[in-house]
């Protein structure tokens, strides 16, 4: 059978991870995809940099839109990251080109992912997120997979592993926010932009993301009510702990007579629960549906491996010719519903 050919953009943490497992796992890819998964082109800002993987068989392209349109390949691989910049410019030519996308970029999903999904299945193909929430935990496909039965009452969960860190660290060391927030930034955990993980935002734009899915609705970052985890102290954390609690950033979504609830704030967590045992860099999610009961998913919510893995599991889909919009719906036909904000304390 024809190889699917991908281009790849941003061959940083997750792109060069894309490669290594392409590189290390090809047989049993190909042989769960039915056919080979081959690598035709990539894109960085750097062609020199070292990456821990050879990249001289791929054709280079220093632009990530010439790459997106390129006659040889079938699938857009995203991974360069930022809500607007290449990485929307090079995901809108590939659909116009009549390409399927994959991305990990939650950021601009949380922004234009309904936009950009509607037109990729106008033109009958698909862009694909398993990566963009919570990074190697398959919480995408359970509920559009698995759990497509139900009817969804509630989501939750730890999805930012960076803010999990800083807070599990400062119950353990009791240091302060400030000292565990350089170490956090020494190990390279924070963002570019460490606002985007200490101010909840990057773990908002998942909970933007996981409740359109769950629910059916479009995606309203706007509609989350966001608290990061700045003004957390050391005293809040031993007050918790001294009262049987920890506290952990928490996201909750829920679809009420009221309308869409969405939160991302600090909360008290029982300490003895799972939530609250949940360490370091991990993420967990909590999915209710009507007729399944509480489903609990905790792994790696980032990282190379983790990350690359739900970026492939996307691809070996397409190369199998499953052609379900993330969304688990249509995108065009996802619901507008209203934000409860008076649910929001
Ligand atoms: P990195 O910063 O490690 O890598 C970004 C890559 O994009 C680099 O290779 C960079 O090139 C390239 N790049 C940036 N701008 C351009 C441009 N204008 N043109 C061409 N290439 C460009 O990011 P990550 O790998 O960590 O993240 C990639 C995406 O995955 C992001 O959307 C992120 O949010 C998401 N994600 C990441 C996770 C993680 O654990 N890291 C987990 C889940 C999602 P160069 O190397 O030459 O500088
Ligand atoms: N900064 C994110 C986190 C990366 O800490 O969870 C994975 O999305």
């Amino acid at each position: 059978p024809a190889p699917l050919r991908l281009g790849i953009a941003g061959l940083g943490t997750v792109g060069a991870g894309v490669l290594k497992i392409l590189r290390d796992q090809s047989d049993l890819i190909a042989a769960r995809a039915g056919r080979p998964v081959t690598v035709s082109a990539v894109s960085a800002r750097s062609r020199e940099r070292d990456r821990g993987v050879d990249i001289s068989a791929f054709a280079w392209e220093d632009d990530p839109v010439a790459l997106a349109t390129r006659d040889d390949i079938d699938v857009f691989v995203e991974l360069m990251g930022g809500t607007d910049g290449p990485a929307k410019a090079g995901t809108e030519a590939a659909i116009a080109a009549g390409k399927d996308v994959v991305t990990a970029n939650k950021a601009m999903l949380a922004h234009h992912g309904q936009a950009l999904a509607e037109a990729a299945e106008a033109r009958g193909h698909v862009i694909r997120f398993e990566a963009a929430v919570a990074g190697g935990i398959p919480v995408i496909k359970t509920l559009t997979e698995g759990l497509s039965a139900n009817r969804v009452e509630r989501v939750m969960g730890v999805m930012n592993g960076t803010c999990n860190y800083i807070l599990t660290r400062m119950q353990s060391s009791g240091l302060p926010y400030e000292t565990v927030f350089d170490e956090a930034d020494k190990l390279g955990y924070l963002e570019a932009d460490p606002e985007l993980d200490v101010g909840g935002i990057d773990a908002g734009h998942k909970l933007a993301l996981l409740s359109s899915i769950a629910f059916g609705c479009q995606v309203d970052f706007d509609g989350v009510a966001l608290e990061g985890i700045g003004s957390v102290t050391i005293d809040d954390i031993r007050q918790a702990a001294d009262m049987g609690f920890r506290i952990k950033l928490l996201g909750v979504a829920q679809l009420t007579g009221r309308g869409l609830e969405q939160r991302m704030q600090p909360c008290l967590v029982p300490a003895a629960s799972p939530l609250g045992q949940l360490e370091g860099g991990t993420n967990m999610v909590v999915i209710e549906g009507d007729a399944v009961g509480q489903i609990v998913l905790r792994g790696a919510g980032a990282g190379e491996g983790p990350t690359a893995s739900a970026v492939l599991a996307d691809v070996i889909d397409i190369a199998r010719g499953i052609r379900v919009s993330t969304f688990g719906q249509p995108a065009a036909s996802l619901r507008a519903v209203r934000p409860a904000q008076s649910a929001v304390p």
